[in-house]
């Protein structure tokens, strides 16, 4: 039989993502609507091992919706991925009497709902991380917020390129996977996009933009950090096709501000479903959003499955360039 749940924790883990706050309040308040007490751990992991927490109310959630960044803060914890530290965790849950556990964050941060589910802790995932790198689910909170921010930086360097007749090479995040630099490159016009998942041959892109500047007064280079840094880029463009080039490297930039209406809509639809999971005796899955369905995954899927990055919109993009 399904014992009742009392109380829950939530936490925010790695790189922080536009939407975090909104995603805590609204586990706070549904939570709190389904008369659960919550606490939050502060900097995700690390906060767990050093019972570093808060009382979390539908007050104190409060005008936080429209806020970047994350209340709880965040932190990647070593300490964490041994055994000693995953004791002490565990040893604080208890303490606290917490039933279910939920953890906002990216792949890593999810591999710790797996690993905690695996000592008998009731936990359940949120995705969270600006690169919508998570197998299972069409968004990732954060993402949509970063690429609105990148499209208005980009829009800027293109008024700058086109005055100054210029090529541009513009590094964007995505350690490991491309798909920043594809939805940013398609929606931003980009000649060219570099990313991990593709070998990039830029004896081959020199060729083309010395054909395709004919008649055009700005290229947009943009370079996914995984595959290459940009300023290497820009010098073997620069040798190659003998013209003006500039580097600009986003950064962090991409990851805080004012979350976009999709982050906000996931978030208030996120967070009641990792409740309702968590209520439900489920665990060690992850909430997820796949066309319109708002659904749970196994965490287990998430950690054999690579998410593909889309080869279409990467084609259509150079395609429409
Ligand atoms: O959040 C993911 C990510 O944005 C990666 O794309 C990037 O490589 C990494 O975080 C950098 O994070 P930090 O500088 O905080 O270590």
């Amino acid at each position: 039989m399904l014992e009742s749940i009392k109380k829950i924790a939530v936490l925010t883990s790695g790189g922080d993502a536009s939407g975090m706050n909104a995603t805590i309040r609204a586990v706070t308040r549904y939570a709190r609507y389904k008369s659960l007490e919550v606490i939050g751990f502060y900097e995700g992991f690390k906060g767990l091992i050093k019972d570093n927490f808060t009382i979390l109310t539908e007050e104190n959630v409060g005008g936080i919706i429209d806020r970047g960044g994350t209340i709880l803060y965040s932190a990647r914890s070593q300490e964490f991925k041994t055994e000693e530290g995953m004791a002490k965790a565990i040893d604080n849950l208890k303490k606290h009497q917490i039933d279910g556990l939920i953890v906002i964050g990216g792949d890593g941060s999810l591999r710790g709902v797996h690993d905690l589910h695996a000592r008998g802790v009731r936990a359940v995932g949120i995705p969270a991380t600006i690169d919508n790198d998570i197998a299972g689910t069409d968004y990732s909170i954060g993402f949509d917020t970063a690429l609105n921010v990148i499209i208005s930086l980009l829009s800027k360097i293109r008024d700058t390129a086109f005055s100054h007749d210029r090529l541009f090479v513009i590094e964007v995040m995505g350690k490991n996977s491309g798909l920043i630099a594809i939805n940013a490159g398609l929606a931003c016009a980009a000649d060219y996009i570099l990313i991990p998942e593709i070998e990039v041959d830029l004896v081959k892109i020199a060729n083309s933009i010395r054909n395709h500047r004919k008649g055009k007064r700005h290229t947009l280079i943009i370079v996914a950090e995984g595959a290459a840094k940009a300023s290497d880029v820009a010098a073997s463009i620069k040798l190659l096709v003998g013209h003006e080039v500039r580097v600009s490297v986003l950064g962090h930039i991409q990851r805080g501000g004012f979350p976009s209406a999709l982050d906000r809509l996931l978030a208030a639809q996120f967070g009641k479903k990792s409740v309702d999971l968590l209520l439900k005796g489920e665990s060690d899955c992850m909430t997820a959003i796949q066309g319109k369905k708002i659904v749970s995954v196994p965490i287990e899927f998430i950690i054999n499955n690579r998410k593909d990055i889309s080869k279409e919109l990467f084609q259509l993009a150079h395609i429409l360039s």
